[in-house]
């Protein structure tokens, strides 16, 4: 009895390995023939049991018929274990590693974004600084020290989003400019890029989150023909060398005298059949923002002497840039994340 005992053990041990050693379905099925086939090495020992004494065969049989079912279990293993290698065997041959990859999908630098640097660039080449600061302002910094009193009508326009009683989120990026002048003497040479905010209903040409650029120059002598010759080479940087620019008057508080600019339209460049451009509703002019002479009050605001220092000072919004750049007629296009349509735009 312990004879078949150790002859089973030996029998399964060297079957698993056997088993495992098999590469293939056939080479599997011929393991599985020369143990648990009709005349393998099972139905060898099964033989052997008529010549035990009667009293052990019964033991004997279970013993034998145990080890079938262990061995059995382990060829399931081994045969599923030969399947998966077959799987990945015809995986590997189907994938052709020379055949060229997929681009991954990059992104373009969004076209306000683009504007931005490119607006950037041009002021420092001429030696302006970039600032950025905050888009949540207390009311000073947005309206009391840009000359516009807490009963002063223009404030209706500007007066938007409030996050408690003295603090908004800006509605325009001009509070740089107070906060550049209280920290620093001039000459003063800055452009402010950032977000701005107010509580405009959503159409072709307003958003109620836009970007501006401000740019502010104080120094001696500066006089209206800077703030003219800079804006033109913006525009012609932004649009093409035959770009122009047209000064209308307007008034805003924080200077005097202030002027709305305009860009000749790029789509039809002022010369539309009866008016039909769809950009610029057939002006031939895109409205770009505003700009003027920094006022005196401001100036004495941040301790600056009027009668030493003068500056200009203009504010463009960049999604209205983007529109004159890009040729697009909707807005909020540049806010639509379309992938396709932000990628045609460079
Ligand atoms: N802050 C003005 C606005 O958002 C635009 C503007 C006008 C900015 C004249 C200026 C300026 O710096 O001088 O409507």
């Amino acid at each position: 009895m312990t004879q078949l005992t150790q002859l089973l053990a030996e029998l399964q041990e060297r079957f698993g390995a056997d088993a495992d050693a098999a590469i293939g379905e056939q080479a599997l099925e011929n393991v599985r023939v020369a143990y648990l086939g009709r005349n393998g090495e099972v139905t060898k020992i099964r033989r052997t049991i008529g010549t035990l004494p009667a009293a052990e065969r019964p033991g004997a049989g279970k013993a034998i018929n145990d080890a079938v079912a262990a061995m059995e279990e382990r060829l399931k293993a081994a045969q599923a274990a030969v399947e998966s290698r077959a799987v990945d065997a015809e995986l590997a041959a189907s994938i052709d590693v020379t055949f060229p990859a997929i681009a991954p999908a990059a992104g373009s630098i969004h076209p306000v974004r683009r504007i931005i640097e490119e607006s950037c660039d041009y002021f420092m080449r001429h030696g302006f600084a970039v600032v950025v600061g905050p888009e949540a302002e207390p009311d000073y910094y947005n309206f009391d020290a840009l000359n516009i009193p807490s009963d002063h009508p223009s404030r209706e326009s500007f007066d938007s989003f409030w996050l408690t009683d003295s603090v908004l989120l800006r509605p325009h990026t001009s509070p740089m400019q107070i906060r550049t002048m209280q920290e620093h003497r001039p000459p003063i040479a800055i452009v402010a890029p950032g977000k701005c905010f107010r509580r405009d209903a959503l159409d072709a040409r307003h958003l109620f989150q836009f970007h501006q650029v401000e740019g502010l120059l104080v120094a001696d002598d500066i006089h209206f023909g800077h703030l003219k010759g800079m804006l033109t080479g913006l525009c012609r940087e932004l649009f093409g060398s035959g770009q122009r620019v047209r000064f209308r008057p307007s008034y805003f508080p924080f200077t005097e005298p202030s002027a709305e600019v305009d860009t000749t339209c790029p789509k039809c460049r002022g010369e539309s059949a009866e008016g039909r451009c769809s950009l610029c509703g057939g002006s031939g002019w895109i409205e770009l923002g505003g700009a003027g002479m920094v006022h005196p009050n401001v100036l004495r605001e941040v301790g600056y002497d009027p009668d030493v220092y003068s500056g200009w000072a203009f504010g463009f919004g960049v999604e209205r840039l983007g529109l004159a750049r890009y040729r697009v007629d909707d807005i909020r296009r540049f806010i639509s994340s379309e992938p396709d349509f932000l990628a045609q735009l460079s």
